[in-house]
């Protein structure tokens, strides 16, 4: 579906898609220069004016207020804050947020169904006790996300090797494994494949959305 054009402000001053910012994209941009970048996160485009040093992570959280992704370590050790960069899991917090400009980013509320409720991972980790404070599941939903559209039938070698990148300190681990069987499970079940979980139901229905993030 081709975007729309953005009709609705979210900050002080309307950006219009195109513009080049108020910095010289040609040249080593400066600690305070601002750029407008393009998303398109849970389905939904925003138009994003960050400072050239916003993390991923920071914008996401608190230029577009998807609190769902976590920052744990700041780092790229714990895995917290794993988004899906059109499609593949990334730390980030790794990541400027002008790095991604035009790309596709999918967070842990991206990964609901397409009925707005829980999605498969999501209700294998809560059927399976997959946390227990909840702090790394996020992480760990969009990486198994990632996976199971990849490898929709794993065997429990294959779930433990998915998530070895992700750090949990509650739960040790096991019912993490059983989740994400159980979501291959769910999934299959559903008959949809991993198919929807590369469109993951978009949780903003009012349409483009223009962000003017704080510098
Ligand atoms: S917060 Fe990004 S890997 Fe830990
Ligand atoms: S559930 Fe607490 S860190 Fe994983």
């Amino acid at each position: 579906m081709t975007p729309e054009p953005d009709t609705r402000l979210v900050g002080a001053t309307a950006v219009t898609p195109g513009d080049s910012g108020t910095a010289d994209r040609g040249t080593v941009p400066a600690a305070g220069d601002l750029f407008d970048i393009t998303l398109r996160v849970n389905r939904v485009p925003y138009t994003v004016r960050v400072p050239a040093r916003r993390l991923l992570s920071d914008c996401l959280r608190h230029d577009l207020k998807l609190t769902g992704t976590h920052v744990g370590c700041e780092h790229g050790v714990c895995g917290a804050c794993t988004v899906l960069l059109d499609g593949e899991p990334v730390r980030s917090c790794l990541l400027l947020a002008v790095t991604v400009d035009g790309q596709s980013v999918t967070t842990m509320e991206g990964c609901r169904g397409p009925d707005g409720g829980l999605g498969p991972v999501q209700r294998a980790f809560m059927e399976c006790h997959g946390l227990q404070c909840g702090f790394c599941t996020p992480g760990f939903v969009t990486t198994v996300t990632a996976f199971l559209a990849e490898n929709p039938d794993p065997t429990e070698e294959q779930a433990r090797e998915a998530i070895g990148g992700n750090l949990c300190r509650c739960t040790g681990y096991q019912n993490i494994v059983k989740s994400v069987l159980r979501a291959a499970e769910l999934i299959r079940a559903a008959d949809g494949g991993a198919g929807h979980l590369r469109e993951p139901g978009s949780t903003n229905g009012n349409g483009p959305v223009t962000v003017d993030g704080e510098a």
